[in-house]
């Protein structure tokens, strides 16, 4: 009797190591599934990535905004063409009272001076890998700001295409631009620029972007209908006083 225990006993315990056996093929089976499935997302998520990588090692969208107007439309567009964005910052920064208006104030004063090229901040150590330059900034009496002056002073711009963009209350990008081609070294490529107001669509800028007919605009991303802003809230906000 107890030998018949003991030999039930040791069946008994070879049955459960097989069905644990068993069990843990089956576990391993789906790890091996699960990361062949993982890899095939890794592979597209790859392929994905390296479409959206070429534009973007292409193309820079750089600003210039105090009040935070520019920075929308520049945001607007680098979302859209998925560019690397830039945003051009003050050394020594203005304060709300350097941006009044007003013949006394540091906007207006550095603004008559042609040749001052004050020190910014945020900008890449090179533009090799761009083709494409937006460049955007603020109208600021009648003028593109110093600080855009200083941007384009430091690169030279050979085989690179830029456009210009900028927002102001009422004058357009045209009086701005002679000065800033002057400033570009390398004989770049200048595409024709756009003013937007403040209160223009959002949607203006995607509408301009799109008018360029840039050669990356075609890449398959591009197609594909991405749904990238809700109309309703498209409207700027009024700027302040
Ligand atoms: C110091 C200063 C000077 C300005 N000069 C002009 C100008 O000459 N013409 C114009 O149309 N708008 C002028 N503006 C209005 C700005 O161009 C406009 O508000 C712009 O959208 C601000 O952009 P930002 O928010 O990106 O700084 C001026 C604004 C400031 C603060």
């Amino acid at each position: 009797m107890k030998i018949l225990r003991t030999i039930l006993s040791f069946i008994l315990i070879a049955l459960l190591v097989f069905l644990y056996a068993c069990n843990g093929n089956k576990n391993s089976n789906e790890n091996t599934s699960n990361t062949n499935v993982f890899f095939e997302n890794k592979k597209d998520e790859k392929s994905f990535e390296s479409i959206s990588q070429n534009s973007k090692n292409e193309t820079l969208v750089v600003f210039f905004s105090e009040t935070g107007i520019t920075e929308k439309y520049a945001t607007v567009m680098s979302d859209y063409i998925i560019s690397d964005l830039c945003k051009i910052t003050m050394e020594n920064p203005y304060s709300e009272n350097d941006l009044k208006e007003g013949e006394d104030k540091r906007t207006y004063l550095e603004q008559q001076k042609g040749d001052l090229r004050p020190e910014i901040k945020g900008i890449p150590s090179n533009i090799d890998k761009y083709k494409y330059i937006f460049i955007g900034y603020p109208i600021w009496y009648k003028k593109a700001p110093r600080a855009i002056l200083t941007f384009l002073n430091k690169y030279n711009f050979k085989n690179k295409t830029i456009i210009p963009f900028c927002t102001s209350s009422s004058d357009d990008i045209d009086i701005t631009i002679d000065e800033l081609k002057e400033n570009a070294e390398g004989d770049p490529v200048w595409l024709t620029g756009k003013r937007f107001a403040s209160r223009d669509l959002l949607d203006d800028a995607i509408a301009f972007v799109d008018s360029l007919n840039l050669d990356f605009l075609y890449d398959d991303i591009y197609l594909e209908d991405e749904g990238f802003y809700d109309e309703t809230e498209t409207y700027m906000d009024e700027p302040e006083e």
